[in-house]
């Protein structure tokens, strides 16, 4: 049987689909509550004004776990897009929709790379944890998408599980993604391959500095930076 194309669009929406149900207790014990302070300091580092209206996108939302960060470290922020492929993720996430945040929150189910946000409808653009299911060609199109999306003076910031190269403690690191963690996905969820993917996902991905070069080259202002020796690498800027 061919391989199947492990970027194809339709391909990543089934293993989401298929994870959406265990992804929030999985993510975060398997990460020891790391992408849970990831995902706070992706929010710090977008570094919105304390005053303003603002309103932007959380692309590749998946079950809204950056939105509780943004509204504790944003009370102003009027709306929240939430972008993502995954019904799966989708229902998921309106299932946890709290009443006190339901009002600031739409969720538009959508395949980022074949979406037309309106053009400079954006004071800010988020995304965690939602880069490692692309190849470059498509962080090509997603940096155009920010750069369309943004307005003048909007701020992003995004954040990825990578490869922490050149850390003395890169082995260690790997062993877990590769083999305890497919371990662990065997033993609880009977089986399953699922979420092994996303280990997969996450070494092939390395990190978020080729991604900062090509948002750069769409005339966008973009900061490399490294999360915790480089175990999460991120992108923080702004369009001039
Ligand atoms: C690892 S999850 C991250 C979810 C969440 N942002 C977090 O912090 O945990 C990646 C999400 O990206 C979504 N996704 C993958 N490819 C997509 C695409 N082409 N368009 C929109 N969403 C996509 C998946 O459905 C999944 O919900």
């Amino acid at each position: 049987m061919p391989k199947p194309d492990i970027y194809d669009p339709a391909y990543v929406k089934g293993v989401f689909d298929r994870c959406s149900g265990k992804y929030i207790a999985f993510s975060y014990v398997c990460s020891l509550g790391f992408t849970e302070r990831w995902r706070k300091q992706c929010v710090a580092a977008l570094g919105l004004e304390s005053t303003g209206r603002f309103s932007g996108y959380d692309l590749m939302a998946g079950t809204g776990e950056a939105w509780p960060h943004l509204i504790e470290q944003y009370a102003h922020i009027d709306r929240i897009i939430a972008v993502d492929i995954s019904s799966g993720m989708h229902q998921r996430a309106m299932d946890r929709l709290h009443q006190m945040r339901a009002h600031k929150i739409d969720f538009v189910e959508d395949d980022v790379l074949a979406s037309k946000l309106a053009t400079g409808s954006a004071d800010f653009i988020i995304s965690t944890f939602g880069l490692k299911t692309f190849n470059p060609t498509q962080h090509e199109q997603l940096a155009q998408l920010v750069a369309n999306t943004l307005r003048s003076g909007g701020k992003f910031s995004f954040i990825e599980a990578s490869d922490p190269k050149g850390w003395w403690l890169r082995p260690l690191y790997l062993f877990y993604l590769k083999a305890v963690l497919p371990l662990v996905e065997r033993l609880f969820l009977r089986g399953a391959k699922d979420f092994s993917m996303i280990g997969q996902y996450s070494t092939n991905f390395g990190n978020a500095s080729d991604f900062a070069e090509m948002l750069r080259r769409q005339g966008l202002k973009a900061e490399f930076r490294k999360y915790f020796f480089g175990c999460a690498t991120g992108v923080v800027g702004s369009k001039p």
